[in-house]
């Protein structure tokens, strides 16, 4: 079932957590990976941590000429792209009254701007080599619902969830797949910040709203990134081809949809 030996992949702020879960994982497997992340100095050493069949590239997923410059970049070195992982994300809370605009185009800029523009950037080079590949966006729970206090960066992952519905019905004519993955609750860096966040508005202990989080999972814990890996592989070979504009749920049955 999976053919993910040979493949040359590239994944979207993979310097840390669920990204570099995945790199780790697609080097595993065979395939060469490029970890592009507006981090670079973390990038490299992830990158070296994974070998030799594994790089590192600067890039700004919210800025369109570092876009096209790590695409370029992962093909001049890979030869080709044959899988996108759009990871790259922020994350960001407060009250509706208190949003700031600021913060918003920011969130939006990296977290939908950033998904469509790099998907666009290397769909057009999947296409110029005469289609075929496999695109997979990081959505989230989030997307599927608002909550209180998050109300931007669920209205991000709802976009991310409508463009790979868009994206994947526009490119499966030339046999690129393009699908998403929802994650619930996943430890790690990312979850750090949302914890103080609500330490700081809801008053609650440091840890306590990760333990709150974790214990409301059906599954009776938080999710890790390893249990996110079986989901992108599955939509990284050719398992998947027929497997069209889909966000999938992987958060140990948070929300069914
Ligand atoms: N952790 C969770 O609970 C969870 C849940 C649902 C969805 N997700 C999604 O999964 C993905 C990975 O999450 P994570 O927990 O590993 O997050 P993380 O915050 O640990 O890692 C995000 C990475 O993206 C990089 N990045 C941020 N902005 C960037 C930019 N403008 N250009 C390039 N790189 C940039 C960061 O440097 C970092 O390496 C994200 O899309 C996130 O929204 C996470």
């Amino acid at each position: 079932m999976n053919d993910i030996r040979g493949k040359q992949v590239l994944i979207t702020g993979a310097a840390r957590g669920i990204g570099y879960a995945f790199a780790r994982a697609f080097v595993d497997e065979g395939a060469s990976v490029m970890i592009a992340d507006r981090d670079i100095e973390r990038a490299e050493t992830a990158a070296q941590s994974l070998g030799e069949r594994c790089a590192a590239v600067l890039m700004d997923v919210s800025d369109q000429s570092s876009i096209e410059q790590a695409v370029q970049t992962t093909i001049d070195r890979f030869g080709r792209i044959d899988v996108l992982i759009n990871n790259a994300a922020i994350f960001t809370a407060a009250p509706i009254v208190e949003i700031e605009r600021a913060d918003f185009e920011r969130c939006f800029s990296i977290n939908v701007a950033g998904t469509l523009f790099t998907l666009q950037a290397v769909a057009k080079h999947m296409i110029e080599r005469g289609g075929g590949g496999k695109i997979i966006n990081m959505a989230s729970q989030a997307g599927r619902r608002g909550e209180s206090l998050v109300g931007v960066y669920c209205a991000s992952k709802a976009a991310v969830i409508s463009l790979t519905q868009s994206a994947g019905l526009n490119l499966i004519p030339h046999r690129i797949n393009v699908n998403a993955i929802a994650p619930g609750v996943v430890d790690g860096e990312h979850w750090d910040g949302v914890d103080a966040f609500f330490a700081r508005y809801e008053g609650k202990k440091p840890g306590q709203k990760k333990k709150e989080v974790g214990e409301a999972v059906p599954f009776g814990r938080m999710g890790t990134a390893e249990d996110l890996i079986g989901m992108a592989l599955f939509l990284a070979s050719s398992a998947s081809d027929y497997v069209v504009a889909q966000t999938y749920n992987v958060d140990g049955g948070n929300w069914m949809s």
